[in-house]
């Protein structure tokens, strides 16, 4: 009984003092590496201070492998840089442009290693054209750290936004999708990292519709919707390639259309209007023969 009675009292005893040496460990090894704590930052960088205390790492609880401390997690050890009063190139890491892009990513996946879709990132083409976390991802902003889509990504793909504000185009500046709907910025083993096996896969993540089987298909359809659509945007209606009958003639020998009747009785602009004799372009479910052609 009685041995049991101070077991019982030494145990929780031990633990505290074991806690105790633990924790004192930790700030020593802290002032070691340099560490000082964020009210030391505040003094000087007030406007970076706020707007960390309004983003998402100062309210959730950022417990990661380097949390030493605030702003320390991502600038690194700032005891240096206080000593010396300050300053720029004075002894803080920054994610300036002349910063080695790799060390600066190597930063945030101390902690986002493991953030879904992450294990990627390597194999992503951005991280292999240097582009890092930063470039995308704006820190010291209120609420949460998520890119301002799409100007952030216009910034560095003007193409992409001639594209976008071409008379035809996916819903972008509409809001509707955005670039991250069906690209993976974080990298991705697919094709110019869409968020599908492949492009044509892609397609049917919000056009289930076009995905057939249909009785009588319609080759290109089957093999890639690129063929004859513009993805980000076109200066042709729906988005296609070029204008009707170009678009069609590409593939198809004009002169091997069937002649008659309506070569003689039909105006030009009709006999070039192919969809009005071919609407079903996608393919076809009609059981008779006129299915072959697309004609309903
Ligand atoms: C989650 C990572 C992270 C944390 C935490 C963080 N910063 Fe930053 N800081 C950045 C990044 C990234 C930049 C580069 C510019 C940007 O994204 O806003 C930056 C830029 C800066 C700059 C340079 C601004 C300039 O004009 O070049 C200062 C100063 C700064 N931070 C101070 C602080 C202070 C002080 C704290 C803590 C109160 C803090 N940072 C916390 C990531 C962080
Ligand atoms: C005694 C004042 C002082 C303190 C304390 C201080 N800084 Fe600075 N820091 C400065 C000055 C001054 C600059 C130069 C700012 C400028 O030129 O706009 C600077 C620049 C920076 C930069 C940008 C460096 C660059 O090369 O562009 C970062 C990042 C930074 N400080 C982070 C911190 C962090 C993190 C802390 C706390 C650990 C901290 N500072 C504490 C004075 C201070
Ligand atoms: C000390 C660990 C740590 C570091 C370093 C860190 N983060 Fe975070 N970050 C977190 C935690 C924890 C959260 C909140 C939980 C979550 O969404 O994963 C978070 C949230 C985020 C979010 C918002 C997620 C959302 O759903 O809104 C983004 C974006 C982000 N971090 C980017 C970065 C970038 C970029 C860097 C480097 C400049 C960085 N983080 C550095 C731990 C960290
Ligand atoms: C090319 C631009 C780009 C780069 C580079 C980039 N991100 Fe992101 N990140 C985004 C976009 C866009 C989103 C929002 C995706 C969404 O809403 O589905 C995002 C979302 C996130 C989130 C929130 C994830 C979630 O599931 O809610 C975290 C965390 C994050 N990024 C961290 C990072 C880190 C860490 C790096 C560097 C290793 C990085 N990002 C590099 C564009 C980028
Ligand atoms: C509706 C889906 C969709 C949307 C939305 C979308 N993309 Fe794409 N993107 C694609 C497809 C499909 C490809 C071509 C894939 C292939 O065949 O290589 C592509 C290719 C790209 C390429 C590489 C080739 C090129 O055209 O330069 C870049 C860069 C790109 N997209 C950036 C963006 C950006 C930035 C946004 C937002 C402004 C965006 N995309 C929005 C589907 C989309
Ligand atoms: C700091 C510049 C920068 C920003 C910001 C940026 N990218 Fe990129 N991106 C690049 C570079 C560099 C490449 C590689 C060269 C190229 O294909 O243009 C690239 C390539 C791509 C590719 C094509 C991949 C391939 O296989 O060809 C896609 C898709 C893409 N980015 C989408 C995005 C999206 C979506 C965003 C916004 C969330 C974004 N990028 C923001 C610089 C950037
Ligand atoms: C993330 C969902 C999404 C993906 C993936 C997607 N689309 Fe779309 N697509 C839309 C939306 C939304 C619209 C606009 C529908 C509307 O406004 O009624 C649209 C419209 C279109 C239009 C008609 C444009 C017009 O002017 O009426 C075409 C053509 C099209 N998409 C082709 C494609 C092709 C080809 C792919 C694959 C490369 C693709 N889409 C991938 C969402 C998507
Ligand atoms: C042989 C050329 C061709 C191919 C290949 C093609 N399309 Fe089309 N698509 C068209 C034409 C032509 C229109 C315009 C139809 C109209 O105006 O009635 C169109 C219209 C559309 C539309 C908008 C109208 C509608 O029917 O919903 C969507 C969405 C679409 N295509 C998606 C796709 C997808 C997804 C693929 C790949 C699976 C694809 N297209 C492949 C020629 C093609
Ligand atoms: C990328 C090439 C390509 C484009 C562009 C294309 N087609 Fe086709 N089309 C084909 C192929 C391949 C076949 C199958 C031919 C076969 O089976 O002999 C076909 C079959 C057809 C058929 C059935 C012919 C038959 O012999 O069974 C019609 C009708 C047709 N296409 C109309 C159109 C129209 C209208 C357009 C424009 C909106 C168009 N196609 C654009 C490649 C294309
Ligand atoms: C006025 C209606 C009409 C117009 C306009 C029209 N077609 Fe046709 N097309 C037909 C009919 C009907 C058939 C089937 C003839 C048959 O079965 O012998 C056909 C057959 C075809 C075939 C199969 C040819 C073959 O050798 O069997 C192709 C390919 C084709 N059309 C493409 C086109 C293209 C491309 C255009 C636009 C330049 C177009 N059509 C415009 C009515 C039309």
């Amino acid at each position: 009984m009685k041995i049991k009675y101070i077991i019982l009292f030494l145990l929780p005893l031990s633990l505290l003092l074991l806690s105790f040496s633990l924790a004192t460990g930790e700030t020593a090894g802290s002032k070691e590496a340099g560490f000082i704590g964020a009210e030391t930052c505040k003094d000087c960088h007030e406007a970076q201070y706020d707007s960390y205390a309004k983003s998402v790492h100062f309210k959730e609880s950022i417990k990661g492998p380097q949390s030493q401390d605030a702003c320390e997690t991502c600038h690194g050890a700032g005891a240096m840089h206080v000593e010396k009063g300050g300053g720029r190139d004075v002894d803080i890491f920054t994610f300036d442009l002349d910063t080695d892009p790799q060390a600066k990513s190597a930063r945030c996946l101390a902690c986002h290693q493991r953030t879904p879709g992450m294990d990627l990132w390597d194999m992503g083409v951005h991280k292999r054209n240097d582009v890092s976390c930063d470039s995308c991802h704006d820190l010291h902003v209120a609420g949460r750290q998520k890119p301002n889509e799409p100007e952030v990504c216009f910034g560095c793909h003007r193409d992409v936004k001639i594209e976008a504000n071409k008379r035809s185009h996916h819903p972008i500046l509409e809001g509707k999708v955005s670039c991250s709907s069906c690209h993976s910025p974080h990298g991705s083993l697919s094709k110019s990292m869409v968020k599908a096996d492949d492009p044509q896969q892609l397609c049917f993540n919000c056009h289930a519709d076009k995905r057939g089987p249909a009785v009588w298909e319609h080759p290109p359809v089957e093999e890639n919707c690129q063929s004859c659509h513009a993805v980000h945007g076109s200066n042709h209606a729906k988005l296609l390639n070029e204008r009707i009958p170009q678009l069609c003639q590409n593939c198809h020998d004009w002169s091997r259309h069937p002649g008659t009747p309506y070569d003689n009785t039909a105006s030009y602009t009709s006999r070039w209007d192919c969809l009005r004799c071919h609407p079903a372009i996608h393919g076809s479910n009609s059981p008779s023969g006129g299915g072959m052609r697309y004609v309903r």
